[in-house]
């Protein structure tokens, strides 16, 4: 799961790693240029904005992160609000445990229909092992440092799911309360994770057999994001939860779908397969938690719509945003790792503020937000809101777009150096 949104914060302390460097948390108003040739993805470029702002920040994402004092540069957020779960809800969640074992648990596809890692790689065991490497880094080769940038950022994003899953084991009324719990809501999490643990594990091998990144550093990364977690403050609430899963599994489908259309068009057909598949699995969990979300609607409209609201109020922060590789604010005099991957998955039109605004538009539309009936209040304020909300999306990025134009006009471009790729550099203006 994954999205790439950031929050601009206002009047929120920045981030602060232990190693000393500070992550602002705004946006930065940098596109990125390949040194290679550019994809046919227009639209999204065109856009030209950063996948880093929202409109409507009033939370901050990470309100300060203090030093862990043991030299590592895990991030820790203070505590925050817990157990937000309403009455009724605890009611509504325990109503579905019926739906959820009928209907929710059909969208996990049974392991003997999965495909696994090795069908997509070389075959360590065969004579023709070498010649099957080979053929998979001609392929690589003819990817752009920017794309790289882009594909490890969402490998390591994948290889934190432990982080994930543990923030599903958060929830009131929906956590497995044993590890092995035989309730509907427990193997979910536990076979859907089962699905997501193969996103990493082939990303991650692809990566390393193509021999065109810095396996060291990248490993290193995804022992410091899972040691620093993950923090879309869900309040251990179900219905706040599935409301980012369902937008998170909607952006993850865009992103890889996105890197396979783009390892495609520079000839890396095994990559183009791999992306791909990632991102049908990636569909089906959308759908899966888009419709959880949907009985919350019917069970209980003012409830849904107010978790919606909630989410949408303080953004839906992307999985990586604690990503940190020990080096790239040193050697990139203190800019953020996360920002900067951010920037290079907008430019690059993996993911951007559009596909933000898309996705919002999207989620309005399948829970018929705009339909529902309330006699004032909070809910309809809420419903008016969520509304409204993608278009105010799509104004910030019309604005960054512009705050962009005007950076290159005055010859404002900045270059970044990622440890995750050699050390080399990645324009971003
Ligand atoms: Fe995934
Ligand atoms: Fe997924």
């Amino acid at each position: 799961m994954k999205s790439l949104l950031w929050k601009k914060n206002r009047g929120a302390p920045a981030i602060e790693a232990s190693n000393g460097a500070r992550a602002s948390t705004c946006a930065p108003s940098l596109a990125c240029k390949s040194r290679q040739k550019r994809p046919p993805i227009g639209h999204r470029l065109t856009a030209g904005v950063s996948a880093t702002s929202t409109p409507e920040a009033a939370v901050p994402t990470a309100q300060a992160a203090a030093p862990n004092g043991t030299g590592s540069a895990t991030i820790y957020i203070p505590s925050q609000k817990t157990h937000s779960l309403h009455a009724q809800g605890v009611e509504v969640i325990d109503s579905l445990q019926d739906w959820a074992e009928q209907r929710l648990l059909r969208f996990l596809k049974p392991v003997q229909s999965s495909w696994q890692p090795q069908d997509l790689l070389p075959e360590p065991s065969s004579p023709d092992f070498y010649d099957q490497v080979q053929e998979l880094r001609r392929g690589a080769q003819q990817l752009p440092n920017d794309y790289l940038v882009v594909l490890v950022g969402d490998m390591v994003t994948e290889e934190a799911l432990p982080s994930n899953m543990n923030l599903l084991n958060t929830l009131d009324c929906a956590k497995d309360e044993t590890g092995a719990s035989t309730s509907p809501w427990a193997r979910w999490t536990r076979q859907w994770t089962a699905e997501e643990n193969r996103h990493g594990d082939v990303l991650n091998k692809y990566l390393y057999l193509s021999g065109c990144v810095d396996m060291h550093s990248i490993e290193n990364t995804i022992q410091r994001l899972i040691g620093s977690g993950l923090d879309p403050k869900l309040e251990n609430n179900p219905y706040l939860c599935f409301v980012y899963t369902s937008f998170q599994e909607r952006a993850t489908k865009i992103s890889h779908g996105n890197t396979a259309r783009l390892a495609a068009y520079h000839g890396d057909t095994v990559l183009a397969k791999i992306c791909g598949l990632v991102a049908a699995d990636e569909a089906r969990h959308e759908a899966a938690y888009t419709n959880i979300v949907e009985q919350l609607f019917i069970r209980d409209p003012e409830g849904a719509v107010l978790a919606f609201y909630d989410m949408m109020k303080k953004g839906i922060v992307m999985p990586a945003h604690l990503v940190d590789d020990g080096k790239h604010a040193s050697n990139n005099g203190g800019a953020s790792l996360f920002l900067d991957y951010a920037t290079v998955a907008d430019s690059t039109g993996v993911y951007t503020t559009a596909d933000y605004a898309d996705i919002v538009d999207h989620l309005v539309s399948r829970w018929r937000v705009a339909d529902l009936r309330f006699p004032g209040g909070k809910a309809e304020e809420a419903q008016q809101f969520l509304c409204q909300h993608a278009d105010r999306v799509r104004r910030l990025a019309n604005i960054q777009a512009e705050r962009k134009l005007r950076d290159r006009k005055r010859g404002k471009a900045r270059i970044a150096s990622f440890g995750w790729v050699n050390g080399r550099q990645v324009s971003l203006i």
